[in-house]
């Protein structure tokens, strides 16, 4: 890949960035609970009253699947005295909760309350849990504090038409990974994902062999919303192609993508490899991850079973590389010197947009 030489001499964000809790506060009201933070896939809430539980930033909210068909986001408290009500994921028909068994209807109502004699005066009509924006994305579940922000589909429009032929809207959810504490700030992981820099040195165990970095290419720039790079399959590592609406071009890439602030995706011809991150504490970060594969392909592959199991395997040693990394990257940080690092000027823009993205942010 060739460096633009006015690019040159690009600086890394200064430890601190990592290490400070003052600014983890900012990170989690400035854009948190701002933005539209992704979920799950909508497949991990399939039928009526299927729910997961989940955190936008910090705070704990979760999505259940109504009888209508369409997903509600609620935060995740009893309005008696703040219990949270659901954790992991699950299936009700309502949501009782567990302190003193306040219940509510799957549309969020509060419709029991225990020995209510003793609340003579609450007057329960229009009560109900705190609502949430919600919206789906080929499949993505996206959540939002706010209610008045554009709608994902709209922000996401050119990435949605960069990506249109893979269908990931029908994708088969066949692994997904709740909870995976990463040792390392949030900003780590985006970070880590979005720039091709390290594959090849990074993941001698995985995917450095089969998608060198020495082969990656920029995607589009200066998209306020995502970031896209390719990191191409080597010419002896070529995937079997079962999806004939790909062309040629996507039949060997893989594309690596970071929509701000908290999903990852790379994806594959057959599969796309997903995250969504929740901060957990300045070094510590939940990855909920997981592998969804295209039909095409599942139906394609003589052995399906086999060969999903074979990418989750592949798939598992990268992303533990890729934990061990941050986790050092983590504990680097926390010497506490005022000179930045360094950024490659093309292989690690995307870092730097994401930096940009950040400082419009906070
Ligand atoms: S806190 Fe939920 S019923 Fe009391
Ligand atoms: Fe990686």
């Amino acid at each position: 890949m060739k460096t633009n030489v006015s690019e040159r001499r690009m600086r890394a964000a200064r430890q601190e960035v990592y290490t400070d809790t003052d600014r983890f506060a900012r990170e989690l009201s400035g854009i948190f609970d701002h933005e539209w933070v992704m979920i799950a896939r909508a497949g991990a809430v399939r039928e009526a009253g299927d729910f997961l539980a989940a955190r936008v930033g910090r705070r704990p909210v979760f999505i259940i699947r109504q009888k209508d068909g369409s997903i509600k986001a609620f935060a995740n408290f009893c309005l008696h005295r703040y219990t949270k009500l659901v954790t992991g994921c699950g299936s009700a028909k309502r949501i009782v909760c567990p302190y003193h068994s306040w219940t509510y209807d799957l549309s969020g109502s509060l419709i029991g309350v225990t020995e209510r004699d003793g609340f003579a005066d609450l007057d329960t009509t229009g009560l109900g849990l705190e609502e949430l924006a919600c919206e789906i994305w080929l499949g993505f579940v996206f959540v939002s504090r706010r209610h008045d922000l554009d709608p994902v589909a709209s922000r996401l429009q050119p990435l949605a038409d960069h990506i249109s032929h893979y269908g990931l809207s029908d994708y088969d959810d066949r692994y997904t990974f709740n909870e995976e504490i990463w040792d390392g700030n949030w900003k780590l992981v985006f970070e880590n994902f979005v720039e091709c820099y390290h594959v090849t040195h990074a993941h001698k165990g995985s995917i450095g062999p089969s998608n060198p970095t020495e082969l990656a290419e920029l995607g589009p720039r200066d998209n306020p919303h995502f970031s896209v790079h390719y990191n191409p399959y080597g010419s002896e590592f070529l995937p079997e192609i079962h999806n004939q609406a790909l062309d040629a071009q996507e039949q060997k890439r893989l594309h690596v993508i970071g929509v701000y602030p908290n999903m990852l995706l790379a994806i594959d011809p057959n599969f796309v490899w997903w995250m969504m991150l929740e901060p957990e504490a300045i070094d510590r970060t939940n990855a909920r991850w997981g592998l969804s594969f295209s039909p095409h392909a599942m139906q394609g592959m003589s052995d399906p079973d086999a060969y999903a199991e074979s990418i989750r395997k592949l798939i598992k040693i990268a992303t533990e590389e890729d934990k061990g990394i941050v986790a050092r990257v983590q504990e680097g940080s926390t010497f506490g010197t005022e000179e930045p690092g360094f950024l490659h000027a093309s292989l690690e823009t995307y870092v730097r947009e994401f930096r940009l993205y950040l400082d419009r942010m906070l």
